[in-house]
């Protein structure tokens, strides 16, 4: 795969170097034709690399998920292909855009880099939605909470109600998936319908939510709501109580327990090969950009909860992404019981990593 991948970047270059001026003097059909099948074929092996590698972030049909750009904007499409070459290659350095560049600890030869800048530039998006559907690779959505019209309607009729309405659609985007739909916490983060929490000054508040709590799940939102949307939602904690002496019916939570069954392991097994392995390799054995997880000391030493953790949080300050905003707490549980489901017979040295 990786040698036709090769050899198809070197014709690449070929037709750049040798047939392009020719083309540029003769303008042969028969070169355009070249020319035409190089793209159509750069295109179609990106289109899989993106649906396995890509689509988690910026999605089947390249709109972006949550913060991650969209790649399907004439912006984008109008970028050098130099440029973007260079951020495929090397990444973003500190944010979740790893460097896909074999010679920087990647997994893409130059020529896959040479076939997405093609594929970026190209691309049906229509076409790579169908075919990510198609293998099955469509991320999972982001938890969110549901407000009801009919809930939306009683906030509003509050006293001041918009501001409240404001900060609970915020919160039931950004926020609800960790601190619970009821503001009542939940295993993996505390409550925030606090009395405590409202002696606070406010102005801390909106420090500590554009902050994040460094070492913990708690990210920082500067960058991701506005200074208005931070303050509308910072505004609704300290009014939770308005909110719950109107009886609204808040949307159940689900507690977390991390079970395991056949079912859970094969959804946990086909999540990983979506959202992990190009990280952690085939079947978790590693790769050079991320730690093996199919491990026996990994394994023996870290509970489920803690894996479900360090999951939903990611590792700040590495590349390893926080899913807990993305994956739903059945997905975070699958993850835990496939990953649980290799401790047996997990290797206690782990093999060289194999490169791709
Ligand atoms: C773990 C999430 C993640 C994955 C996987 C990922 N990206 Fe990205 N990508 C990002 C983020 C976040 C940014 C924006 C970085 C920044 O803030 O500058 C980005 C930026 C980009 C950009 C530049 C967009 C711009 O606006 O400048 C391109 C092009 C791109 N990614 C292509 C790819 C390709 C191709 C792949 C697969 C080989 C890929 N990405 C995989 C998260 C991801
Ligand atoms: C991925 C899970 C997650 C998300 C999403 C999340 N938080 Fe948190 N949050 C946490 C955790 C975990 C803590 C506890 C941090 C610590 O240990 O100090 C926390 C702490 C807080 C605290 C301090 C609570 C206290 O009693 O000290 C506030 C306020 C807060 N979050 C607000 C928000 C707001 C507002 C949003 C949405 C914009 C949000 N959080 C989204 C996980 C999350
Ligand atoms: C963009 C690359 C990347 C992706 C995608 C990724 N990880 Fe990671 N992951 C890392 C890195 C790097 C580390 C090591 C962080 C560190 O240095 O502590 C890591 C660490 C971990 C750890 C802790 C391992 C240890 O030895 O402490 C777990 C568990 C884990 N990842 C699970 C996952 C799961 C499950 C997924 C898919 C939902 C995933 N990762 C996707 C890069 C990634």
């Amino acid at each position: 795969m990786t040698k036709t991948l090769t050899l198809t970047g070197m014709l690449a270059t070929l037709v750049i170097i040798i047939i392009l001026p020719l083309y540029v003097i003769l303008e042969s059909d028969q070169q355009k034709e070249l020319l035409d099948d190089y793209y159509t074929n750069a295109v179609l092996t990106s289109t899989e690399s993106y649906a396995q590698n890509c689509a988690v972030c910026h999605g089947a049909a390249g709109a972006g998920i949550g913060d991650n750009p969209p790649l399907n904007t004439d912006a984008i499409r109008s970028m050098s292909e130099n440029d973007l070459a260079k951020v495929i290659s090397r990444g973003r350095y500190g944010t979740l855009m790893a460097a896909w560049a074999v010679e920087e600890g990647g997994i893409f030869s130059n020529a896959q880099i040479d076939d997405f800048v093609a594929f970026i530039q190209q691309a049906n998006w229509a076409y790579v939605e169908a075919r990510v559907d198609e293998l099955g690779l469509t991320p999972p959505e982001v938890i969110e909470m549901e407000i009801s019209d009919d809930m939306l309607a009683s906030v509003i009729a509050l006293p001041d109600g918009e501001a409240l309405a404001d900060g609970l659609l915020i919160y039931a985007e950004n926020c609800a998936a960790c601190h619970g739909s009821n503001g009542a916490g939940t295993m993996i983060a505390p409550a925030i319908d606090s009395a405590d929490l409202r002696t606070t000054p406010q102005g801390e508040i909106v420090e500590l939510v554009n902050s994040g709590v460094s070492g913990t799940l708690m990210t920082s939102w500067e960058n991701i709501l506005t200074p208005g949307e931070v303050d509308s939602v910072v505004g609704l904690i300290f009014r939770w109580p308005d909110l719950m002496k109107t009886e609204i019916e808040f949307p159940e939570v689900e507690v977390m327990s991390i079970p395991s069954s056949p079912e859970l392991i094969i959804a946990g097994d086909n999540l990983f090969n979506i959202a992990c392995k190009s990280c952690h390799g085939v079947d978790g054995y590693g790769t050079p950009m991320a730690p093996a997880l199919n491990n026996q000391l990994f394994l023996s030493e870290t509970p489920d909860a803690a894996i479900y953790q360090i999951i939903a949080g990611g590792v700040s300050d590495t590349l390893m992404p926080a899913w807990g905003s993305r994956l739903s707490d059945y997905d975070l549980q699958s993850l835990v019981a496939y990953l649980r489901s290799l401790e047996q017979s997990a290797p206690v040295i782990v093999p060289p990593i194999r490169e791709p």
